[in-house]
């Protein structure tokens, strides 16, 4: 399997990355973080403890996802593996858990590519793997569903939020968007297809285009359909689930947000 190693970009500069991590205050995030972390909790409720999970593209912000880390404490204590390529990521990570020192009995930072993670990780040992606003950053999911395949186990699952639109325009509330290299001309519209790879360049100040960019904060993503997510994750054995949260989720209270979700479970 070929990986990528070599990584540049936003994610490895200070300066950016810190602006950034402090935009991602907001509650859209928080309340995505709630739902993954209340779809995880439904899908571990069926294994016996302990639990072990991993984050993949787990970012910087350590003070969500209380829930789950409160679980994980109880005895026999399980393990979060808090896998990100970027050192300011885990850096700051670390620096956001200190709110909550008892965590750090549960988790466990690793700096190391999702990919590279993932192969080095013993078969059918994941209960679960979670990846919050961190899986369009993968270019090959092929790759990930093969490997993640191997490495959760039976009735395992892997839970991420789905935030897919087939359409780039020329900005969204927070971002203007570039595809091959150029920002996407105002009052233009770009079909996507699979594998098409876009740019996000973060505003100053959100829902302010006029305000310009934050110097530097610029990430890559990239595109595939929900149709062609659910083959390929079929292809690799797992059941699948692409939708809004709350067609999945026994408990629906008290978060109020439309988000889909992907939720692939290992038979
Ligand atoms: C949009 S941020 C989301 C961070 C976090 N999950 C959150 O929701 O706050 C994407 C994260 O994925 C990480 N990332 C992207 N590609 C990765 C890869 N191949 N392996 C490990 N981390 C990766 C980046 O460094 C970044 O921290």
């Amino acid at each position: 399997m070929k990986i990528q190693n070599k990584h540049t970009g936003m994610y490895f500069e200070k300066k950016p990355l810190k602006e950034y991590v402090e935009h991602q205050q907001n509650p859209s995030n928080i309340a995505v973080a709630q739902i993954l972390e209340r779809i995880s909790l439904q899908e571990l409720k069926q294994f016996s403890r302990p639990w072990y999970i991993s984050e993949l593209g787990a970012g910087a912000r350590t003070d969500r996802y209380n829930l789950l880390f409160n679980e994980l404490l109880k005895e026999p204590k399980g393990q979060i593996d808090w896998v990100d390529f970027s050192p300011l990521m885990i850096e700051l990570a670390k620096k956001y858990l200190q709110q909550n020192p008892e965590m750090k009995q549960v988790i466990n930072f690793v700096e190391n590519d999702a990919f590279n993670y993932l192969q080095q990780l013993e078969n059918n040992k994941l209960n679960i793997a979670i990846m919050k606003y961190s899986f369009d950053h993968i270019k090959d999911p092929k790759t990930l569903f093969t490997l993640l395949a191997q490495k959760i186990m039976p009735n395992g699952s892997f839970v991420s939020d789905l935030s897919i639109t087939d359409e780039l325009k020329s900005h969204s509330t927070n971002v203007r968007y570039t595809y091959n290299g150029k920002e996407v001309p105002y009052g233009k519209t770009i079909e996507l297809r699979d594998g098409d790879k876009f740019g996000l360049k973060f505003f100053k100040e959100s829902g302010n285009p006029e305000g310009g960019t934050i110097p530097g904060a610029e990430i890559t993503k990239y595109y595939y359909s929900k149709k062609t997510i659910e083959r390929l994750a079929k292809k690799q054995g797992f059941e699948v689930f692409i939708g809004d949260w709350k067609n999945y989720a026994i408990n629906k209270q008290g978060i109020n947000k439309d988000q889909d979700i992907l939720v692939l479970k290992k038979k």
